[in-house]
């Protein structure tokens, strides 16, 4: 018999999701992540690296409130409907270096948040490799774009490499946690990576 979190049974989060208006139920993941660790506060500027259908977004655009705003990039092309000015929407690839450094003319992030996910192939090591490759991307914009004190959320597939990549977060931030939410699905084997507050004097770009 499959858990309510498999992918072909009745999905409690999915029903949830739709009933509440997210676009997709990772949402939920987004939401057990804020409530154990407060990583997104009122007035953030919060980038979200692999955006789309956009809940992430939209969970981050109602924690930020009026004064604060969220980009999200991803490769497809998506919106978050109700044309709210707070909220910027890109298509594109994150490894895009001036698409990235455009971005962050504007400011750099106090969050940057990636659910960013490669096209699965079945095969464990070869879709962790590729889910590693993103986590490296995501950490390297955090060591040029994060403002300092800002925060992490990463989402990397379980593998040989995650002890390394959890090593080199610890050297650009504060702290470094390991999480799963509940939300995750039995079958799968992410988790998600925080860092908390990033350390003085670690930009490698102005
Ligand atoms: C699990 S989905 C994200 C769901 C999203 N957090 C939400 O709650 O709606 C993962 C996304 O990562 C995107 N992605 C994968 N590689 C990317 C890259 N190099 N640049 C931008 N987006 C990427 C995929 O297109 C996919 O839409």
């Amino acid at each position: 018999m499959k858990g309510k979190n498999s992918r072909s049974a009745p999905d409690y989060y999915a029903t949830q999701a739709k009933k509440e208006g997210y676009p997709a139920r990772s949402v939920y993941k987004l939401k057990e992540i804020q409530q154990k660790f407060s990583v997104i506060r009122k007035g953030n500027t919060v980038l979200d690296l692999g955006a789309a259908p956009g809940s992430w977004s939209k969970y981050a655009l109602e924690l930020v409130r009026s004064g604060g705003k969220v980009t999200g990039i991803d490769l497809k092309p998506w919106q978050i409907s109700g044309g709210d000015s707070r909220i910027s929407c890109l298509t594109g690839d994150i490894f895009d270096e001036k698409l990235m450094d455009s971005i962050m003319e504007h400011g750099r992030p106090d969050v940057i948040m990636s659910d960013a996910a490669p096209a699965t192939t079945g095969n464990r090591t070869i879709d962790s490799a590729r889910s590693m490759a993103l986590a490296e991307q995501v950490l390297t914009l955090c060591t040029r774009y994060l403002s300092h004190h800002g925060r992490m959320i990463v989402k990397v597939f379980q593998g040989p490499d995650v002890k390394m990549f959890t090593a080199h977060a610890g050297k650009l931030f504060e702290s470094v946690k390991v999480f799963k939410p509940k939300a995750c699905r039995t079958d799968s084997f992410e988790v998600y990576l925080l860092g908390i507050g990033k350390k003085a004097g670690s930009y490698d770009k102005s």
